[in-house]
């Protein structure tokens, strides 16, 4: 059966007509619905001419003409909203964007994954340990961690604690940008301080002063400062995965006479949730923002075909970002394909790669973790296959942090399963730390991209 493409079928609350995955149980109905009410009426954390400019970038990226980083938490949490971390990410956000735009000599457009990266799908509903089962853990927005009842219980309050965090880094962020953190004049306020003792420091510097003397040269010819260098962009994104979260933030845009999600400029569907007829992928349908879909090694060509017809109905460039996490070792045998198929439906996709989600392991003493080298080796071969199959790929989506952690294996200093205990912090999956994602960065500034 065809999924309907028509938008006078379509409202935020549709999607509860169909099967909807991943989709906490909460006990109090009355007080999941006074939840929804509540956050409805709440200002938004974005607005419609935000995501527009992201839309319009997007489609400059689907051209070739620019590249996205996208990066941050696999989940944040409620406890660590906090200047330090948000500072730390977003430095190391825009560290990674100055080594980009030193190699790919184009456009880099900064999206987070902040300031919503709440809710996580899970393996499995429950939970069981020593005989007793709960409610699995779906991230802060829905239950909180620690193995107990009350902990596990989904609690709708969580969904305005949620969106007020959201806010109040959204806002910092914001605050941060308004006010020349990210003025390319002064690049050095962008350090880490752990980071002067990195294996890539040396080289970190260089690129940065290089791209200061271009700066220096640039005005002295032209004899005024560059003023748009002295601010970037940047833009939130989540996965759109709570639907009574993101229904909430729905709202209609008179000028636009559309409804646009204005929780964040970019929401997602995951690879657990994309199906044709479920809810996520009705609710996506029908709003304005450019949308992003995760797809994994199951994903074939039918099903690629009319996802991007449900979603991008009118073929917009920009709209629909296909996130392919394949893993390294069935890139090679995957991606061919899909690119073929998106190409034979006579629809345009942006193409990103996200090399963490399809290289997760578990090591011996249970810890989850990925290997530096399968993150690089899935992220080299997507670009040698986009470019091989006419395509090119548009930018890359890491999971990553600024914080000094060890939860990947590998990278300049050799990490290995040994050190992992030393400052594994996350509760979901591996992050990438400062070190490892600049030389990430480094190794993407050497790809070819572009058409
Ligand atoms: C994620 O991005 O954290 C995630 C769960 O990804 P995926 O849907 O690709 O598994
Ligand atoms: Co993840």
């Amino acid at each position: 059966m065809a999924t309907a493409t028509r938008l006078e079928d379509w409202s935020p609350d549709s999607w509860q007509r169909k099967t909807s995955l991943q989709q906490p149980v909460y006990r109090d109905g009355c007080a999941l619905e006074r939840a929804v009410l509540a956050l409805s009426r709440l200002p938004p954390i974005v607005v419609s001419w935000e995501v527009d400019a992201l839309h319009g970038q997007l489609a400059a990226a689907q051209r070739g003409e620019a590249f996205i980083l996208q990066g941050g938490d696999c989940a944040e949490s409620l406890d660590d909203c906090s200047s330090e971390r948000i500072v730390e990410q977003l430095k190391i956000l825009l560290q990674m964007s100055l080594v980009l735009v030193h190699g790919l000599k184009r456009p880099i457009i900064r999206v987070g994954r902040i300031a919503g990266q709440y809710a996580k799908p899970r393996s499995a509903d429950t939970e069981t340990r020593d005989g007793v089962t709960l409610p699995s853990y779906r991230g802060d927005i829905v239950n909180r961690s620690p193995f107990d009842a009350v902990s596990r219980e989904p609690d709708p309050e969580l969904l305005l604690r949620g969106y007020e965090r959201a806010a109040l880094t959204l806002n910092f962020v914001r605050a941060l940008i308004d006010g020349g953190f990210t003025d390319l004049h002064h690049p050095e306020y962008w350090d880490l301080e752990f980071m002067r003792h990195s294996p890539k420091y040396e080289e970190y510097k260089r690129i940065v002063e290089s791209l200061s003397d271009s700066l220096s040269f640039f005005e002295s010819i032209t004899g005024r400062p560059m003023h748009d260098s002295q601010r970037v962009d940047f833009y939130a994104s989540h996965e759109g995965l709570h639907l009574h979260y993101e229904q909430a933030q729905t709202r209609y845009i008179q000028r636009r006479g559309r409804w646009y999600n204005l929780s964040t400029h970019q929401p997602w569907i995951g690879v657990r949730t994309a199906g044709l007829d479920h809810g996520h992928v009705e609710y996506f349908r029908g709003i304005a923002n450019p949308v992003a879909v995760k797809v994994g090694p199951n994903s074939d060509a039918a099903y690629l075909r009319e996802l991007a017809r449900v979603l991008n109905p009118e073929r917009l460039p920009g709209r629909l970002t296909l996130i392919h996490r394949l893993g390294a070792r069935e890139i090679e045998s995957k991606l061919p394909g899909l690119i073929d198929a998106v190409r034979a439906s006579g629809n345009e996709v942006l193409w990103i790669c996200d090399p963490m989600h399809g290289n997760t392991e578990t090591t011996s003493s249970g810890l989850k973790t990925r290997r530096f080298d399968n993150i690089l080796s899935e992220l080299e071969a997507a670009f040698r296959i986009h470019q091989q199959h006419g395509s090119h790929l548009g930018g890359v989506h890491l999971e990553l942090t600024g914080d000094n952690v060890t939860e990947c294996t590998g990278g300049a200093r050799g990490l290995s399963d040994g050190d992992l205990a030393r400052a594994y912090r996350s509760t979901v999956d591996p992050r990438l730390n400062y070190e490892q994602a600049l030389e990430v960065a480094m190794r993407i500034a050497r790809q070819p991209v572009g058409r």
